[in-house]
Formats: C-alpha cells, sequence, structure tokens
C-alpha cells in the first residue's frame, strides 16, 4: 500500500496517511512524496516515534543531507546533535533553555521572520524536515507561505520587475532586522551574503514562485534603502492571509517543506521552556545566481 495525502488547504499543505518513519521507505512511497512535495509543498506526518538515526535514514531515502556546520552562533563544543542535523531548539549542549539574553537564543529568534532555509547558501537547501521531540505549553506554532500563490498573484508590471532580478543573501541582513547586530568579526567573514535569484522555477511543475526570505537584505543594482523598501512590499504581499498555513506542533509530528516554494516563521512561545525540534535537510541541486566573485 502506498501512502495517501489529505489536502489541509487549496492546493497548499497535505497531510500523510499510511506511513511509518521506523519502517524502510520504499521506492514507490519516496516517489509518492516527491510527488507530494511538487503538489502541496508542504507534507504533514502526524505521530511518528522515531529516533535521530530513523529520521536521518527516511531523509536520506528521499535524497542527499544538506550538513549544519557554521550557520549558528553555537562553538563546536556546545553543539547538542551531530552536523548531520540543524539544532532550531532553544537548548544547549545539556538540554537546558538559554538564558533569555543568550546570544545563541537571540539568534536563533531571528527565525520567527519569515525565510527560506538556507537562502543564505551558496547552494540554498531543498526540502526541509522537523521534528518535534518536545514542545512548549502554549505558543511555538510554525507558519508556512506559499511562494508559488504569490506570485501568481503579483501584478504584470511587478511580474516584469522581479523577472531576472538577484538578490543578496545574509544571516546579518535577517538579525539586523531584529536589533541584533553583535557579529565577531569571525561571524561577519562566515556570513558574508552570497546571491541568489528573485524568481524561481519549479524542475518539474513548471511553475514559477518567488524566493524571498529574511536573510535577504540587497538587490544587485539597487541602491541598498530601496531594495529594502521593495523586499519588504514583497513579503507583505506574500504573506497575505490566504497563502499561509499554520501548523500547530504535536509531539511526533514531523513536517516537511520545500524551501524553493515556499516560506515559514516560528511563532513565539514561553523563553524558559524547552522546544526541542530537529531538523534535517535535503540539499539543493545548486546554486540559483552566479555569484559576485564568479562574476567578477
Ligand atoms: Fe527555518
Amino acid at each position: 500500500m502506498t501512502i495517501a495525502i489529505r489536502e489541509l488547504g487549496p492546493g497548499f499543505a497535505g497531510e500523510v496517511h499510511g506511513l511509518d518513519m521506523r519502517d524502510p521507505l520504499s521506492g514507490e512511497d519516496a516517489a509518492a512524496i516527491h510527488a507530494g512535495m511538487d503538489k502541496y509543498a508542504v507534507l504533514i506526518f502526524r505521530d511518528q516515534k522515531i529516533d535521530d538515526a530513523q529520521q536521518l535514514a527516511f531523509t536520506r531515502g528521499l535524497g542527499e543531507i544538506e550538513h549544519a556546520i557554521g550557520t549558528s552562533l553555537r562553538a563546536a563544543h556546545e553543539y547538542r546533535l551531530p552536523t548531520t542535523f540543524a539544532d532550531v531548539s532553544n537548548l544547549d549542549q545539556n538540554n537546558t533553555p538559554f538564558a533569555r539574553d543568550d546570544r545563541r537564543r537571540l539568534f536563533g529568534i531571528g527565525n520567527r521572520l519569515w525565510h527560506s532555509d538556507s537562502s543564505f547558501k551558496v547552494v540554498p537547501a531543498k526540502y526541509s524536515l522537523l521534528h518535534a521531540i518536545s514542545v512548549p505549553s502554549t505558543g511555538g506554532n510554525t507558519q508556512f507561505a506559499d511562494m508559488r500563490a504569490a506570485y501568481d498573484a503579483l501584478d504584470e508590471d511587478t511580474k516584469a520587475q522581479v523577472e531576472g532580478m538577484v538578490c543578496e543573501h545574509s544571516q546579518m541582513f535577517s538579525r539586523q532586522q531584529i536589533g541584533f547586530f553583535d557579529f565577531t568579526d569571525e561571524e561577519r567573514q562566515r556570513f558574508r551574503p552570497v546571491r541568489q535569484c528573485m524568481v524561481r522555477v519549479h524542475p518539474v511543475t513548471g511553475r514559477k514562485s518567488l524566493y524571498l526570505s529574511s536573510h535577504a537584505g540587497g538587490i544587485v543594482g539597487w541602491p541598498t534603502p530601496e531594495a529594502r523598501a521593495f523586499l519588504r512590499d514583497l513579503v507583505e504581499h506574500a504573506t497575505q492571509r490566504e497563502f499561509v498555513h499554520t501548523h500547530r506542533w504535536r509531539v511526533g509530528d514531523l513536517v516537511m517543506w520545500d524551501n524553493r516554494q515556499t516560506m515559514h516563521r516560528a511563532r513565539p512561545f514561553p523563553a524558559h521552556e524547552p522546544r526541542d525540534m530537529r531538523r534535517t535537510t535535503l540539499a539543493g541541486d545548486g546554486p540559483t545566481a552566479t555569484q559576485a566573485t564568479q562574476a567578477a
């Protein structure tokens, strides 16, 4: 038997039934999941009682893993999880919630802005798979916005304006938006901007989408204030209520999203409560734009 997918919203977000991630992933189910992702861009799997090894095996059954190395403010000895996982929890290596003013926590609050995972990398992420180990008593939802619907709803002038547009993305740009400027010289070097195209074309469906992210802080050839105002307008357009699905987490949920076709953001929750979420990530196929150093 293969999986069944129940649509949660019009053409966006599906709930998957008939799959237990403790079992090996069949080729048939992997193909059905990819087809579901092409259609819905967000898939929800409830009640997955898996450990890290099983999440990793399931992820690898769908493609090549992206490693999380040097993408946070955790020092090497502060890692709680291996680099096959992105640790998007609020926990230190002893599983204790960060103090409210800990800069690793404050950096993580950047995830409350609309973004696409790893858009700050030359080769940005394809899918993210987030598994809930523990959830706070209130809040902590994740919201998703459909960047295909957002593109379709643009007026023709704006579609022409964004065609061929290239943006600069950096984790420093997203953190600056929330007043976090506290970067060391080493971090400034590590987080230097990369270039991404603004309009992405899905390799299977051919649908266009807006490749927006809070990490985008510049448009190549544009003055910075004008670029940031334009990007802010586009994000406002793209995150209107009709394009957004809210996921309310339960322990055991695994949610998979396509970073090429969606943005997402975490919602606030009490600072002292643990929120243990473990993300595996599938690598993208390649760069979306020529980089500044290559173009020179
Ligand atoms: Fe994220």
